[in-house]
């Protein structure tokens, strides 16, 4: 039921990205100064909580994944991008990302391997929604620009699956490569 839901968020949010040609992207810088996190053993500075058209080259934004991968979620196929600020963090079994920390995650719905958008998540600053770890979501289409559906913010439907996920704060494919 959840699953299902969740293909058709992504099916029609994919679908309206076909009509859209601008290359703004959009994101939240935020403030600096993130508490760092004395219970990691590693920790991380703060992210740059958003990202432009050139995240792929940019040293801000790397991927463990030398190819797109068939995942476990609704996703499709993907490769995901996290923001460089947590490379030596997601090697941990589990841990916390400081404020700011961006991971994208191109996804390719019906892996016939053309790129359908970008599904992306913002650690965004604490108190934002504190009871699932301050994530914003959105789902974007190629050009960068933020879908209407679902809603970006506190996606519910986002929520409800990546709180599976709450050792590796929320990130449900850092082991993918
Ligand atoms: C039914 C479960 C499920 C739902 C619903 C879901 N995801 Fe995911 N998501 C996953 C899984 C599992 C992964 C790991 C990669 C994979 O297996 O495809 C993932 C990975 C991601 C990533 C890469 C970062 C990471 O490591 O988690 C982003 C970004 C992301 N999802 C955004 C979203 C957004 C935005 C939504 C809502 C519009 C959403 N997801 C809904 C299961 C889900």
């Amino acid at each position: 039921m959840e699953l299902k839901l969740a293909l058709s968020v992504f099916a029609l949010a994919s679908f309206a990205g076909c009509s859209s040609s601008s290359d703004v992207t959009i994101g939240v810088v935020p403030d600096s100064g993130a508490p760092a996190d004395a219970a990691d053993a590693i920790t991380a500075a703060p992210g740059p909580g958003a990202f432009a058209a050139d995240y792929k080259t940019s040293t801000s934004f790397f991927t463990a994944m030398s190819a797109p991968v068939k995942g476990t979620s609704p996703h499709g196929t993907t490769r995901i991008w996290y923001s460089s600020n947590v490379k030596d963090l997601l090697s941990q079994a589990s841990f916390t990302v400081p404020e700011g920390t961006t991971a994208i995650k191109e996804f390719d719905m019906n892996s016939d391997g053309t790129l359908d958008g970008l599904a992306v998540m913002i650690k965004k600053p604490a108190g934002y929604d504190p009871a699932h770890g301050d994530w914003y979501y959105d789902m974007r289409d190629l050009a960068g620009n933020v879908m209407p559906d679902p809603p970006a913010g506190k996606v519910a439907m986002c929520i409800t699956c990546h709180s599976k996920y709450k050792a590796t704060d929320y990130l449900a494919g850092t082991k993918l490569r």
